[in-house]
């Protein structure tokens, strides 16, 4: 019994680590910053998922209406047209063009020491329509703020 305790112990601590990374399988936690970047370039994203959260985190410090970062998740042959859009829809709607068909989903406008998240109906995403982007849609921040999406088993 004595020797039993310590395996008992070691297992019950590997479940108890492996739980959060089962659920956190269907969301990942996404930063931006001051300096105009993303710090992923790629999202996988599993078709075993109902939704996909993305959690957005800008780390600097700049307002909103300055290096504000939202995320926009599309097809990529979308992308160009849907930032064009957004840059004339402005800051009060998110520099989204309201009720945009090409976007799948995408998140507010936040500033430097806030969060956000939104989810993706992962059902919208087929690989047959495929490849598809996640990327900022405030004025001059897609050029550098942009990654892929895999779609993923
Ligand atoms: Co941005």
């Amino acid at each position: 019994m004595i020797r039993k305790t310590p395996f008992a112990l070691v297992l019950a601590l590997a479940l108890t680590s492996l739980a959060p990374a089962a659920s956190a399988a269907c969301s990942v936690e996404l930063q931006g910053n001051d300096a105009m970047k993303f710090n992923l370039a790629n999202i996988d994203v599993s078709k075993k998922c109902v939704t996909f959260e993305i959690k957005l985190r800008h780390t600097g410090k700049m307002a909103r209406n300055v290096m504000g970062h939202n995320v926009v998740v599309s097809r990529s042959a979308d992308m160009a047209a849907i930032n064009a859009d957004g840059i004339k829809a402005g800051l009060a709607t998110e520099y989204i063009k309201p009720g945009d068909p090409r976007v799948i989903a995408h998140s507010k406008v936040i500033g430097g020491g806030e969060n956000t998240s939104f989810v993706i109906p992962v059902g919208k995403l087929n690989a047959a329509n495929g490849p598809y982007s996640f990327f900022c849609s405030f004025p001059g921040h897609a050029a550098l703020m942009k990654g892929t999406i895999t779609l993923k088993p």
